[in-house]
């Protein structure tokens, strides 16, 4: 992997395979000449690169979309033996500052890609529309379409029979966050506590800027969709996050899955400083996938984001070996870096302070998450996670509000340039990029105020 990557586009499984699409630049290691870059997998962690799969056009950058398997051949462009793969993507034109959807089709199971002879099909003349996610409604018998009209803070829904002609149906939004551009929107239907007769919609919205923390974020809405319109079934006045840490935007789900389950990736950055990472030879990450669901909380129904089952088969089976302290449930995980940990604490807290774990901790540097009885949060701080950047965004402290706990379970998958914590069984998740000098800063160890 070398050069830039953002936005995940067209997570979609088919065949044994399941397949990332990303924006990617393939001639440097900043934005530019937007494409997609390719990904495949068996399990959605061990990924191998793939040639780039649908390159930028002459004043045509390939920003973020989807992918649908059409199964049916709805669209004609495969046949009914060899049924196509079909990218729907956002065509931009920086000369005619357009931004329209256009689709490419593969019929040799996502390896290379041709792009539709009358492109665009869906183009309304707008500077800012884009980042189409497509399903099919099973219930309606047709497509669906979401795509923003990003500085209008609105979700579009089309719908169309054949993935080329699209009608419009409604626009949802502006609602809750709006202090950025709307983009990258998902309609999904996720079961509800584990029961999966019980299903209910969800809205999910990236915005940038805006977002919990100021920069990039993702929100979301649960509701009703009646193949036509989404409306919210609940009060959506104060924004809900499906992270609460700086580092997880413009997440999408996998489409055609194997199974029931709804998967997410994010990419692990925010457009605040993506810019000004350290950068070599690659820039730019997606969070570990995660599985989502529903459960029933007090204020309604929320969401609840998990690492996906699969990463237990990355478990080496040692408990970590430099501690002196045995950290019960910490799992060494086979990666690339050798830092990867995959930790599950459980804190019972004092009545006041602070308690948790320090990661990524070298002479100076530390990572820490925690539960601060004070203030009824978890919180992740990577404040001191590195002395040689200093970059003010990545100084913070990112915390989810959980109120008085008797006991606290968090799990925390460190990579070498990442934390990602699930608190109270993944309700509250908190997605952080760190950079802390190698080496020298791979060690746990254990905290509290008292
Ligand atoms: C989100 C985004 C999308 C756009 C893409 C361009 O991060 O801004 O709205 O399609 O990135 O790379």
């Amino acid at each position: 992997m070398k050069n830039w990557m953002n936005d995940p586009n067209g997570l979609i499984y088919l065949d044994g395979e399941y397949h990332l699409f990303y924006q990617h630049n393939p001639f440097g290691i900043s934005w530019g000449h937007m494409s997609w870059g390719h990904a495949i997998s068996k399990d959605m962690l061990r990924w191998k690169e793939f040639p780039v799969a649908i390159p930028e056009g002459e004043d045509e950058a390939i920003f973020s979309g989807s992918a649908v398997y059409d199964k049916d051949n709805t669209s004609g462009l495969g046949t009914a033996k060899n049924p196509p793969l079909v990218a729907i993507y956002t065509a931009h034109s920086d000369a005619r500052k357009i931004q329209a959807q256009s689709i490419a089709f593969s019929l040799d199971k996502g390896r290379t890609f041709t792009k539709y002879a009358n492109n665009p099909v869906l183009d309304l003349n707008l500077q800012h529309f884009r980042d189409p996610k497509v399903f099919w409604d099973s219930e309606r018998g047709n497509w669906v379409m979401v795509v923003v009209k990003a500085n209008e803070k609105k979700v579009a829904i089309y719908t169309s029979p054949n993935l080329i002609s699209w009608e419009h149906q409604s626009d949802f939004g502006p609602l809750a966050a709006q202090g950025g551009d709307w983009e990258c929107p998902d309609l999904i239907q996720l079961p509800v506590d584990g029961d999966k007769t019980k299903k209910s919609w969800v809205m999910i919205v990236s915005l940038n800027p805006g977002g919990i923390e100021g920069g990039s974020g993702t929100q979301y809405f649960v509701g009703d969709f009646d193949g036509k319109s989404f409306k919210p079934s609940q009060d959506y006045a104060k924004p809900q996050w499906i992270d609460y840490g700086k580092d997880n935007y413009a997440g999408v789900t996998f489409s055609n899955m194997p199974d029931s389950r709804n998967v997410l990736i994010g990419w692990m950055s925010s457009w605040q400083y993506a810019g000004n990472l350290p950068k070599s030879p690659w820039t730019g990450a997606m969070t570990i996938p995660r599985e989502l669901t529903l459960t029933k909380s007090k204020n309604g129904l929320s969401l609840v984001s998990n690492p996906i089952k699969e990463v237990k088969s990355l478990h080496t089976g040692k408990p970590y070996k430099e501690s002196s302290i045995k950290v019960k449930g910490t799992q060494n995980l086979k990666g690339i870096s050798g830092h990867e940990l995959d930790i599950t604490m459980t804190i019972v807290p004092n009545k006041t302070g602070k308690s948790g774990i320090n990661v990524l901790s070298g002479k100076k540097e530390f990572t820490q998450i925690g539960y601060d009885a004070n203030s009824g949060e978890i919180f992740l701080n990577r404040g001191t996670s590195s002395l040689s950047l200093a970059i003010v965004e990545l100084l913070g402290v990112q915390k989810a509000f959980v109120g008085k706990q008797k006991e606290i379970t968090i799990r925390i998958i460190v990579d070498r340039s990442s934390v990602e914590v699930f608190g109270m069984k993944g309700e509250f998740a908190i997605t952080d990029v760190v950079f802390p000098d190698g080496k020298k800063s791979e060690g746990i160890s254990l905290f509290s105020d008292d």
